[in-house]
């Protein structure tokens, strides 16, 4: 259920709009890689609402695989180097990869994995992201399949998180730049008790 919609934040995206545009999406893909098997890589955990509606948007057989990372707190924020803590299951040398994001933000984290993905000799390894905060960019990155263009606010739902919290709404909420750190508090209104 829809509540009222707490002072610094607005819906974004709503879920019919989220719906629509994941349907066009995995119909685009569907069409790319007919006759093919692609595998669709989601890094933990913001991607994975993504992921599970987009993958059953796609009318062809295809793999899943996941990878979780973590930053290194140590270095500058710019490198975007970063640990891998859990791998691909599976081998993708050979494989039609899309690698399926929430968010592009700095374009940091990305931009090293794909890297790292493309010296293991996948056939095609293309991004496919929700939002793209293009404005907030720092490495340029080619999007094969972007959902929509985000704004510079703090995006929460759908995957996106507050302080790991807020995952679960269906729905995507603008936060005010003036608003984030309070955001946690702001939205609560928002989930059940
Ligand atoms: C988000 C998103 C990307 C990354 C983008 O993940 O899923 O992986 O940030 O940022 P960048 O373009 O500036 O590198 P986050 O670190 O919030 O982790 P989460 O998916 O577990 O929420």
């Amino acid at each position: 259920m829809m509540r009222d919609m707490p002072d610094g934040t607005r819906i974004l995206l709503t879920r019919e709009e989220i719906a629509a545009r994941v349907q066009a999406l995995g119909g685009e893909i569907e069409r790319d890689y007919a006759g093919r098997e692609p595998v669709l890589i989601s890094v933990l955990k913001g991607g994975t609402v993504f992921l599970a509606d987009l993958f059953r948007a796609i009318d062809l057989r295809t793999r899943v695989d996941f990878m979780s990372i973590s930053r290194y707190e140590e270095r500058p924020e710019s490198t975007g180097v970063v640990r891998i803590l859990k791998d691909l299951d599976h081998d993708i040398a050979d494989r039609d990869v899309i690698v399926v994001e929430d968010i592009i933000d700095t374009g940091l984290t990305l931009s090293y994995l794909m890297g790292a993905l493309r010296q293991r000799g996948p056939a095609t390894l293309e991004v496919c992201t929700l939002l793209d905060k293009a404005v907030r960019r720092i490495v340029p990155l080619d999007i094969r399949y972007l959902g929509f263009d985000c704004p510079d606010v703090f995006a929460v739902g759908y995957g996106l998180d507050a302080s790991e919290r807020f995952r679960n709404l269906p729905y995507i909420v603008a936060v005010e730049r003036s608003a984030v750190e309070t955001a946690g508090d702001l939205l609560l209104p928002l989930l059940s008790p």
